[in-house]
């Protein structure tokens, strides 16, 4: 791998401690960082090199959830040589002329892990100090999601980011994409013929996908009371698990065959206003640097219909929130009921692609129950990822998107074209919030999302655990 130096704006920021110097450090432990490779950590807090790397190591041994295996003294020692420190705020100038001493690779990453109403400084200052140039080198940007905080402000950051450099280096993070549980979804659909065939509305009733977390937004009360469940995971992560659930396979593996497919999906959502709930769950107002009069929704439930002609009627029922009963991320693809009543049951075969946890793509089917009766059981046919969280079997997402980003492969990336499109599918959504329905912490959410669903005669699948337990 070419060697370079990574620039974090924001290496004490929420996102950094939990996932990017997580990642970095698993890089470091399978040697994908290559020799020389330097990491330049920004940010205002005052620290020497020193205090980085026992900020870093606090970091590394705080309880996560997405990285338990423990950390090794000779890797994380290796991780510390490449790291440097500037303090600095990022709308002076100083900071940028030490950032230009620190840097000793004509090859770059920026990386925003800071607050977006600060990006029109670093791109300026950047480019004041021509540190955006590729001369002799590559430069590439990394920014996360939020793109903007609506359909139109998500085009004005993609007009401003073209100021400053090309779509082909900017390497919009959706960390799901990343996800090893979402990639396999284009490989167990398209290497595997077998299934395609039945991925239509002649034989899908429905789709649902679930998004729970049991637990609340801890410390991040200041972005999550202006962005809410709609915002922070629907118009991303969710839609995009939606989009590789029931794109048409791309011409081939390639970033513009993918992109291109996946768009066709966000493009054709249908947005029906009068078909979301917004939740809130009891006791949010009195978290930390939230509103006492919040209505920010940190749950939602939603029905919307894919426009073509392979969808056609097949509803597909979206929900997501905090301190809910379960943390599990899923995607299930509901089948009708035969034709052949052979067995009399309405028990639906139903294909669940678990993200987390339990990782795994299980086939719900019936069996018959050992005995002299003709009695049928559900039973899982499951292919289950091997996790040892001793080993950390499955590569973080941002460890994937990491590596793509050093190669120069975008195709787990979005576009501008695609960030503006989720927006425009949620745009209408969004502005129909108004008071949230309030539940209890621990529940499903409110009885608003039951009635949604059970409008049309269906009800929330509950996650079960059953299968690929670890
Ligand atoms: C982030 C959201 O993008 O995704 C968080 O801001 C959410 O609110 C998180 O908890 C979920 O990601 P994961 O990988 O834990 O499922």
């Amino acid at each position: 791998m070419n060697s370079f130096s990574l620039v974090i704006f924001g290496i004490t920021s929420n996102l950094a401690q939990k996932y990017i110097l997580q990642a970095l450090y698993d890089m470091e432990e399978k040697g994908l960082l290559s020799a020389g490779m330097s990491i330049v950590g920004i940010s205002r807090r005052e620290m020497s090199d020193r205090d980085l790397q026992d900020y870093v190591h606090q970091v590394l041994h705080l309880e996560n959830i997405h990285h338990r295996h423990e950390i090794k003294e000779k890797v994380f020692q290796k991780l510390c040589q490449r790291l440097k420190y500037i303090s600095g705020d990022v709308t002076d100038q100083k900071l940028y002329e030490k950032l230009k001493e620190q840097l000793n690779h004509k090859n770059r990453i920026f990386y925003l892990a800071t607050y977006p109403d600060l990006y029109h400084y670093v791109f300026e200052n950047l480019q004041r100090h021509k540190l955006n140039v590729q001369n002799g080198g590559w430069v590439k940007l990394m920014i996360e999601k939020p793109i903007g905080f609506d359909l139109k402000s998500a085009r004005d950051l993609n007009h401003l980011l073209l100021n400053y450099f090309t779509e082909d280096q900017i390497y919009r993070l959706d960390h799901y994409l990343g996800k090893e549980t979402i990639q396999n979804i284009l490989t167990f659909r398209f290497a595997n013929d077998i299934f395609e065939p039945l991925i239509n509305k002649d034989f899908i009733d429905h789709i649902q996908i679930t998004a729970t977390e049991d637990f609340g937004i801890g410390k991040r009360g200041g972005y999550y009371d202006q962005v809410g469940a709609l915002k922070d995971v629907g118009q991303n992560h969710q839609l995009q698990m939606l989009a590789f659930a029931t794109m048409d396979a791309p011409a081939k593996f390639s970033n513009e065959a993918v992109t291109k497919e996946r768009i066709k999906i966000l493009k054709s959502l249908l947005p029906l206003p009068e078909k979301i709930v917004f939740g809130q769950y009891e006791g949010y107002r009195k978290e930390a640097n939230v509103s006492a009069t919040s209505t920010t929704d940190t749950f939602y439930a939603l029905k919307t219909f894919i426009k073509n002609d392979r969808f056609q009627g097949v509803p597909i029922y979206i929900r997501a929130g905090k301190k809910l009963k379960q943390t599990v991320t899923e995607i299930s693809i509901v089948f009708k009921n035969p034709v052949n009543r052979l067995f009399s049951h309405d028990e639906p075969n139903i294909l669940i692609y678990r993200i987390q946890p339990n990782e795994g793509i299980v086939l719900k089917i019936l069996t018959k129950l050992p005995g002299h009766e003709a009695k049928l059981q559900p039973e899982y046919m499951q292919y289950c990822y091997r996790i040892d969280p001793h080993t950390h079997y499955i590569p973080d997402p941002y460890e994937r998107l990491l590596v793509d980003t050093i190669r120069g492969d975008q195709t787990f990336f979005n576009d501008a074209e695609e960030v503006e499109a989720q927006w425009a599918f949620i745009d209408p959504l969004a502005s129909t919030r108004g008071k949230p329905h309030i539940y209890k912490p621990g529940s499903w959410g409110p009885k608003a999302a039951d009635e949604l669903i059970e409008a049309d005669g269906r009800k929330w699948l509950e996650p079960s655990m059953e299968f690929c337990k670890v």
